[in-house]
């Protein structure tokens, strides 16, 4: 199985590829029908959420620039 990636696209969605499942927010799986590369929406336009439609086009920016997150507290 291929590790799971998520690209954080310029001006628009996530791009999830490889092997993931989506749920909702009670656990019920999204039948994907066998898709293994989607978009999720970032920019909350979509009327297919959590999925991109291409509604971001023009209405949407950030570059996405990686960055280092801090270090996680110890507990
Ligand atoms: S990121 Fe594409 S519709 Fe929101």
């Amino acid at each position: 199985m291929s590790k799971t990636k998520l690209t954080i696209n310029n001006n628009g969605s996530v791009k999830v590829e490889g092997d993931f499942e989506i749920v909702d927010s009670q656990g019920n799986s999204y039948n994907l029908q066998g898709r293994t590369v989607l978009g999720i929406c970032r920019c909350g336009r979509s009327n297919n959420k959590p999925f991109c439609d291409g509604s971001h086009r023009n209405h949407f920016e950030h570059e996405a620039t990686a960055f280092d997150l801090p270090p996680m507290k110890k507990k």
